[in-house]
């Protein structure tokens, strides 16, 4: 969602700022904006792409600046609305803002300020920061204090950045709940919501912590914790390339990060197996400690991590034996649930910002709950460092709003979670462990063989194309799969898509059926093969139109409205992971058909840091 960058320097800092909103632009935004420190507060704004706003900014020059990407929540998509605000007014501005987050309060701060002679200019809740930092600044002159002291009167969560006209060496910035970075450079500094905005002048970088405010300069960065004492940071160096960040010879992100998917799966392989065997160190220090005690799991996440976790379910309960449960995050933190002290608390989050995903686990440690397992992919993000264990899966930046490989490197974590508890309970034997570790070796190579699937997909996805609505099928293991499935094509390509256990189909959604209703079915070689079989059998009575993914041992015929794609080899346990790869194609093959924006479908952010 929105994205922040700003820059203090000695050289003109314009074209890193653009440079920083574009590569901010995968979080989601619909417009855009910067202020630049000169004789006056110099401002451009744009609806729509960051490449609009370069358009307009052309000309403009200055050493100190911000800038920001906007995903609207209060007030219509506008350039009214758009960032930087200003205060006190639009010819005027003494002070310039830009905010990540919501601020609860800001109807109640309107109100007052309104009553001090402010006037707005936007419907944002932003523009009270703005007026009220301005307020206090002109008391003290000061645009530390003038911030603390605006901060201490707003509740809600935010990531701010904040410059004054007569400050030009200066910029202050301050986290709570929204996150937050300071990027060292040498004879400048950065503010950023991630390191991609950045990365191109430094990788050296302070991750903020709650209620941190901090003043940058070109040669010094002062940080001031909640408790008002000056703090010193650890200073991370960040492992993001550049070149995670371009897009190479793909057509699309989503495109690109489909293809990375055998490194990314061997990648997260090699750093969770520690000379050929399952460790739970790799799950943190304590890990061995934590798992020996748990008695349950609870898996809370969003989307496509919440299908990671419903496939978890599966491997958990069969192979290390523990009760497991997974919730719906945002669905979690607002229900009556019973605590138990002694459950592990699995969060799984791509971005690591998902404020849903954060929030039920701040829920579940007020509950009592102690131990917390984050399986993210990025790094020092806000719910690995909330959590007691971490493990970071090796997917790499994900820049399509589309999860895809993220989706696979958790489901491995996830997999290897499984088999490190039951380790520690007892239950693996020597020939299990060596099993499962030559099933995940071969791993890579089979996710390979899927992708060269691709010709025979994109034909498929013709058939696709000018359908409204299409049905997904799986069982077992394989129905978050199929949840999956839909959830990717719904998200680009824009076709209704619902998923079921192909068992419920008669409960129900048997009526839907028709020979305008495509349904997917995921349909590996496992012990419910026979049942999906006798399930396909009822859709093609209707006259349904089945699009069957099977693997090598399925051994299922093409017919009439019967049409079958083989994943080349059998992978057992780890057939999910397989198995995802071809759905990804489908969506990826009949969003290209129908011309929607692939990498940023409409509405979607790629971190949803807001309810
Ligand atoms: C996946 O394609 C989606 N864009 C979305 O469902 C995503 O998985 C969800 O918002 C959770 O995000 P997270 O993994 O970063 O927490």
């Amino acid at each position: 969602m929105c994205g922040i960058v700003g820059a203090v320097s000695t050289r003109n800092i314009v074209p890193l700022l653009i440079e920083g909103l574009s590569r901010l632009e995968y979080r989601g935004y619909d417009s855009a904006g910067i202020a630049i420190l000169n004789q006056h507060i110099e401002r451009a704004r744009a609806v729509g792409r960051v490449s609009e706003l370069a358009l307009k900014a052309e000309g403009m020059h200055g050493t100190v600046g911000i800038g920001h990407t906007r995903w609207a929540t209060h007030g219509g998509v506008t350039e009214q609305n758009a960032h930087p605000h200003v205060s006190p007014a639009q010819d005027q501005a003494q002070i310039a803002v830009v905010h990540n987050g919501i601020i609860e309060n800001h109807d109640e701060q309107r109100d007052r300020l309104k009553a001090l002679g402010y006037q707005f200019y936007s419907q944002t809740d932003t523009e009270v920061i703005a007026h009220l930092v301005h307020h206090y600044y002109q008391q003290s002159h000061d645009l530390l204090t003038a911030v603390k002291k605006a901060i201490a009167e707003l509740t809600g969560a935010y990531a701010i950045s904040v410059i004054a006209l007569d400050q030009p060496t200066k910029m202050v910035v301050a986290r709570l709940g929204c996150p937050l970075l300071i990027g060292l450079g040498e004879g400048e500094n950065f503010v950023a919501s991630d390191v991609s905005a950045v990365l191109s002048a430094t990788r050296k970088v302070i991750y903020l912590e709650d209620g941190d405010v901090a003043t940058l300069q070109t040669d010094s960065v002062v940080i001031i914790d909640k408790q008002d004492e000056v703090v010193s940071r650890k200073i991370h160096l960040s492992d993001v390339s550049l070149a995670s960040l371009e897009l190479g010879p793909y057509s699309h992100f989503m495109q690109k990060e489909i293809y990375e998917q055998p490194r990314a799966i061997s990648d997260t392989i090699e750093a969770l197996i520690d000379d050929g065997a399952f460790r739970s160190e790799l799950f943190g220090q304590s890990a061995a400690a934590v798992l020996s005690k748990v008695d349950s799991v609870l898996i809370l996440a969003a989307g496509t991590s919440y299908y990671a976790g419903l496939t978890a379910k599966y491997w958990l309960e069969s192979i290390a034996k523990i009760p497991t449960s997974v919730e719906i995050a945002s669905e979690y933190r607002y229900r009556e649930s019973v605590p138990n002290p002694n459950q592990l608390i699995v969060t799984i989050s791509q971005s690591g910002e998902t404020l849903d995903t954060m929030e039920a686990l701040k829920h579940a440690q007020k509950l009592g709950h102690r131990h917390s397992l984050a399986i993210c992919n990025v790094q020092e993000s806000a719910i690995p460092r909330a959590s007691s264990l971490i493990f970071y899966t090796r997917a790499g930046a994900e820049i399509g709003v589309a999860s895809t490989k993220a989706f696979t490197t958790q489901l491995i974590a996830l997999f290897v979670l499984a088999v490190t508890l039951s380790k520690v309970r007892g239950l693996l034997t020597e020939a299990q462990e060596q099993q499962y570790l030559s099933d995940l070796r071969q791993l890579t190579g089979s996710v390979q063989i899927a992708l060269n699937l691709e010709p025979q997909i994109r034909e498929w996805a013709h058939r696709f194309g000018d359908k409204e609505h299409a049905l997904f099928l799986g069982r077992g293991i394989h129905y978050p799969i199929a949840m999956e499935g839909a959830l990717k094509l719904k998200e680009i390509s824009y076709i209704h898509a619902e998923a079921y256990p192909a068992g419920e189909l008669k409960h129900g959604p048997l009526a839907l059926v028709d020979n305008n209703m495509p349904v997917v079915v995921i349909a590996p070689n496992d012990a419910l093969l026979e049942k999906v079989k006798s399930n396909m059998q009822e859709v093609k009575a209707r006259g349904g139109e089945l699009f069957v993914f099977a693997d090598a041992d399925s051994h299922f015929k093409e017919s009439e409205g019967v049409h079958v794609i083989r994943t080349p080899r059998h992978v057992g346990v780890l057939s999910p992971i397989l198995h995802v790869i071809p759905v990804q194609l489908l969506a990826y093959h009949v969003a290209l058909l129908k011309g929607t924006d692939v990498d940023k479908p409409r509405n979607l952010a790629k971190s949803v840091t807001v309810e």
